[in-house]
């Protein structure tokens, strides 16, 4: 079967660009990274994407301005080079921008994203710290199905770890990080071979996938 085409989208330091691309290496996974965008011109994970041979692109937000009409317009412009660059499938990892509903409801069911908790708990940022603060013993990471509301949308997998006495937001961030390099190309893999697709607003998982195959346990 012919590899699905991914984009990456990020803002930053681009270790989950990393994983996937890690992934990609092999030459059984599903997938090839067709395309990486930054809306940062200075985002580390640029070279990442560069030292792997992957095209990069960037759109650079400010010159779009603010409001509405100037996301739409980025969102648009966003949309028109994955077309263009034939892309199957579209992975948020770390992308710092809100999409627009128009956005998401055009790339429904090929649009992925990985948050740093065990979701519906803890969207938005700072969520490290959150969790510590409201004491949970167990946080992890979670893919999904992106749906026009931040960090909402059906879950494809999910990562526990542990949370311990005397983490702070680093140590915890770092243990779940981990986790996330796990899982992002765990859940990529299932959606690109077609064995978890969007239908309606749940994932359907095929046959052939193992009870709990997207849940990957802490490893205490
Ligand atoms: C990750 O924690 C991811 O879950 C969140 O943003 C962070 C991106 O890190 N959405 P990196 O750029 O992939 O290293």
């Amino acid at each position: 079967m012919a590899k699905k085409k991914v984009a990456v989208l990020i803002s930053g330091r681009g270790t989950n660009l990393q994983s996937l691309i890690d992934a990609c290496a092999d030459e059984r996974f599903p997938a090839e990274i067709a395309l990486v965008v930054s809306n940062r011109p200075e985002a580390p994970g640029l070279e990442r994407a560069k030292r792997a041979g992957a095209p990069t692109l960037v759109i650079d937000h400010l010159p779009y301005g603010k409001g509405a009409e100037a996301r739409a317009a980025f969102d648009a412009a966003l949309s028109k080079a994955l077309k263009e660059a034939g892309i199957d499938l579209v992975c948020l990892a770390g992308f710092m921008r809100i999409l627009s509903a128009e956005f998401v409801k055009d790339w429904e069911g090929r649009l992925l994203n990985i948050h740093p908790s065990l979701l519906p708990a803890f969207k938005g940022l700072n969520v490290h710290q959150r969790m510590i603060e409201a004491g949970v013993k167990i946080a992890g990471c979670t893919v999904h199905f992106v749906s026009p509301e931040m960090d909402s949308g059906p879950i494809i997998g999910q990562a526990a770890v542990p949370v311990l006495a005397g983490d702070d937001a680093d140590l915890l961030a770092a243990r779940i990080l981990k986790e996330e390099h796990r899982l992002y190309p765990a859940c990529v893999k299932l959606v690109a071979e077609g064995r978890a697709r969007l239908v309606g607003d749940v994932v359907e998982f095929d046959k052939t996938v193992p009870a709990g195959a997207p849940l990957l346990n802490p490893r205490a």
